[in-house]
């Protein structure tokens, strides 16, 4: 029997990571481990916390001697690892957290893994360590180019994954997402955030020239490849995920808007972020040939749902 440990499983996707493994019949064991930061929300792992096959420890991934005795425990055989400081603009503001959970936090469950022999080490990725796209899409094999704290912090976790793998022949995946949406997420993200001031009749604070464009794809259609990696993924690879379908932030503010039924010109053109990468775009046809696995959801179909999702939500406690 399998057991598992997610990190990160109270925040956005780990949450819906866990859901979905927990809707199969399958006996396992899974350990979700989450500090609870400020990112995560208890209520995301509400359905399931019930189900017998599941546990949770409120740990910092970081904590050595902590994480130590965790794997002593429960003699994992698979790590899926979501756990991490995600918000690219709280980087710029400080990137000591980033350092902190990002890198160390990895490397420290790296070290753990690999001292209890666990088989499968899945390292959940993003993008962001490719850089700036602002014509073509990245490979797998396409040299890493991180251009703000936060994707220099994951292009480290990914790195020294590497060289577990290399040096130690360590089982490890890495799997490269671009940007996810969906119901859950913490409402300093852009999508989230373009709902909360439609609802609070604020205007909509855009970047730049709201050009930079960004691959989106439902949270959903993101876990089901994450499981089929964690089943069918060969070792020591590397995974693109994405929807393969760019489009700038001003359209998706303009999607949201219309679908809140609320007027472009609440939109307002901001100071750019610092450093703002003008386009991610991944080549996803590796999982798509080897593991068989596309997106089934479209942008026009999900961002209708996610934002009825919200609005029944947030309308009337904001
Ligand atoms: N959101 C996206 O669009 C996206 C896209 C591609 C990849 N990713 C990657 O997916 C993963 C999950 O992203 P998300 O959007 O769900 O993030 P999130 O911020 O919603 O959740 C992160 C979770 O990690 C926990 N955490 C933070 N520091 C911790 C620590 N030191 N110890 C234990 N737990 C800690 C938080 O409490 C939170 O529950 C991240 O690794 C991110 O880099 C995200």
């Amino acid at each position: 029997m399998e057991k598992i440990l997610v990190t990160g499983g109270s925040g956005f996707i780990g949450s819906h990571y866990l859901k979905r493994l927990l809707q199969t019949d399958e006996m396992f064991e899974v350990v979700n481990v989450d500090l609870l930061t400020y990112a995560s929300n208890p209520a995301n792992t509400n359905s399931f916390e019930k189900d017998k096959r599941y546990a949770f420890r409120k740990l910092d991934i970081a904590d050595t001697s902590s994480i130590i005795s965790l794997f002593e425990n429960h003699h994992f055989t698979q790590v899926v690892h979501f756990a991490a400081e995600s918000h690219v603009d709280r980087s710029i503001q400080s990137a000591e957290p980033f350092i902190h959970t990002n890198i160390a936090g990895t490397y420290t469950l790296l070290q753990s893994a690999r001292k209890f022999q666990v088989k499968r080490f899945i390292q959940i990725s993003t993008d962001e360590v490719y850089g700036s796209f602002p014509v073509g899409r990245a490979e797998e094999n396409t040299p890493l180019n991180p251009q703000n704290p936060y994707a220099a912090s994951k292009a480290s976790a990914d790195l020294l994954c590497q060289s577990f793998a290399n040096t130690y022949d360590f089982p490890v995946i890495i799997t490269r997402c671009t940007n996810n949406y969906g119901p859950h997420q913490h409402r300093e993200k852009f999508i989230p955030s373009i709902i909360t001031a439609c609802l609070q009749n604020k205007p909509v604070a855009i970047y730049g020239d709201g050009l930079q464009e960004r691959d989106w794809l439902h949270v959903a259609d993101h876990c089901e490849a994450i499981e089929l990696i964690r089943r069918k993924g060969k070792l020591q690879e590397i995974y693109h995920i994405g929807a393969e379908c760019t489009i700038s932030n001003r359209e998706v503010a303009n999607r949201v808007l219309s679908l809140m039924k609320r007027d472009k010109e609440q939109i307002t053109y901001v100071a750019d972020r610092l450093g703002h990468d003008v386009r991610y775009s991944l080549n996803t046809a590796k999982i798509q040939t080897e593991l068989g696995w596309k997106p089934k959801i479209s942008f026009t179909d999900g961002i209708e749902k996610v934002v009825d999702w919200y609005k029944n939500q947030w309308e009337s406690c904001l």
